[in-house]
């Protein structure tokens, strides 16, 4: 496996090559990641994964300082999953010249839900994966379902855009609790990892309830609001959503997924479950 630290190496290195298959990552790598390598894998060649811890899209007081950079770990796991290239530049080497050109996601998409509760966000999202794309100029590009709004975010830029990728989307893996895996998890203490686990089992008793015909869903979601705020969390937000718009259902919706995110201690996490045709 190559290692590349700037644009130009990587350009040279991936010059000609038609069928790259693409998973940007911001490192501190975990089975979840492993295994958008292996759905990569499958979709073309080489396999590019970039590792940029990227500044534009946390907000002031975020964990930008804190997130973890662990690329010597992170470039062992991704030689063992197959990976052919890791781009991983710096900051000065990703952003040369003060980044005032930026993409603005749709409103619809990006300024509810996470974009709600960090401004900014995903317009640092789709700017850095735009800049990204043009760099390693992929057929194909693997996304996490675990980040389902950026995951719609990236879908929607690439149809708007005309930009010649394929979006693959990967599923979310789990503890064995049922904790979607997330480079965050390591900042919970023994308490909050206990606590953690309890956002998927309130997502999957809302989803239970949909597919039972509960149609309800602001009291749905107002529930699993509660039960969370008294196991220790502080909520931003339960949502049902249409899982195209994602905003709320409609009688027309036909794929529906709900999602939340809040905060243990310092720690914010997300999760989501999406439902198979709700209404049939
Ligand atoms: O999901 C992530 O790790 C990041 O948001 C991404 C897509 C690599 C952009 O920085």
């Amino acid at each position: 496996m190559q290692v590349f630290h700037t644009a130009a190496e990587l350009r040279a290195a991936l010059g000609g090559e038609a069928g790259t298959a693409f998973v940007p990552t911001m490192g501190n790598l975990h089975a979840g990641h492993v295994s958008l390598i292996e759905l990569a894998k499958r979709h073309g060649q080489p396999v590019v994964a970039s590792i940029f811890v990227n500044p534009l899209q946390f907000g002031a007081g975020e964990d930008f300082e804190r997130y973890p950079r662990t690329l010597q770990a992170d470039c062992e796991k991704l030689a063992a999953a197959g990976c052919d290239l890791v781009f991983a530049p710096d900051v000065a080497e990703m952003y040369p010249v003060p980044q005032t050109f930026t993409v603005q996601p749709p409103g619809s998409l990006a300024n509810d839900l996470c974009g709600a509760f960090r401004t900014g966000h995903f317009s640092g999202v789709a700017t850095v994966v735009l800049k990204l794309f043009n760099l390693v100029q992929p057929r194909v590009a693997v996304f996490g379902k675990k980040d389902f709004q950026q995951l719609r975010v990236i879908q929607e830029l690439v149809r708007q855009f005309n930009l010649p990728i394929d979006i693959v989307a990967g599923d979310t893996l789990r503890e064995a609790d049922g904790l979607a895996m997330s480079s965050r998890n390591a900042y919970l203490g023994a308490t909050e990892r206990i606590q953690a686990a309890q956002l998927q089992r309130e997502l999957a008793a809302i989803a239970a309830a949909v597919q039972a015909g509960e149609r309800d869903f602001e009291v749905l979601a107002a529930t699993a609001a509660r039960h969370l705020k008294m196991a220790g969390w502080r909520i931003d937000y339960v949502e049902l959503r249409d899982a195209a718009t994602l905003q709320p259902p409609t009688p027309d919706s036909t794929r529906l997924v709900v999602l939340g995110a809040g905060w243990l201690g310092n720690t914010r996490l997300i999760d989501n479950l999406e439902l198979a045709n709700p209404f049939e």
